[in-house]
């Protein structure tokens, strides 16, 4: 497409803005970049945002593979890229192209069932994952940071070095 007719603004960008973060496969070509959650589940992260406290990633899970029960205290947004899943406390199931709102107060366990090979979804998660039993029992947490160093542990073991993060980082 010519953009010969197009203006781009003339003026820089505030001082203080941060820089952009383009990555140009979301869905990486190195496995490595995947960072292992739990059985069969895996993350990679987009934005590690330090100074709002929220992490945009996308979450890949393999057939039978169970994100735990937790309770999101703020908003999460989904894009479903791949495959399906649900969450055992809803009838509805989450399709490839499907947009996911989870509000503040939501308590659920993600599952992908045995006829799906792989989902991978992209959350932008605000503040933090507050993992619950079945009776809400809190069981532990996930904030940006914790996601931050299991991504700083992760590279370093798989030899992409523990600042391959850092472009990430916001
Ligand atoms: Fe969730």
């Amino acid at each position: 497409m010519s953009t010969s007719t197009a203006t781009p603004y003339r003026h820089p960008n505030p001082k203080e803005a941060l820089p952009e973060i383009v990555v140009p496969h979301a869905v990486p070509l190195d496995e490595r970049v995947w960072v292992p959650q739990a059985d069969n589940v895996w993350f990679r992260p987009l934005c590690l945002n330090v100074s709002q406290g929220y992490w945009t990633n996308l979450l890949r899970v393999r057939k039978s593979g169970v994100l735990s029960c937790h309770r999101h205290p703020q908003a999460v947004h989904g894009y479903v890229i791949k495959g399906s899943w649900h969450y055992l406390e809803h009838d509805w199931i989450a399709t490839q192209g499907s947009y996911v709102f989870e509000p503040p107060g939501e308590t659920h366990t993600l599952y992908v069932p045995d006829d799906v090979e792989e989902m991978i979804t992209m959350f932008h998660v605000n503040g933090v994952m507050y993992y619950v039993d079945s009776e809400g029992n809190h069981t532990g947490f996930e904030d940006v940071f914790i996601k931050l160093d299991m991504c700083r542990k992760h590279y370093e073991r798989v030899g992409l070095g523990a600042d391959y993060v850092d472009q990430f980082i916001r």
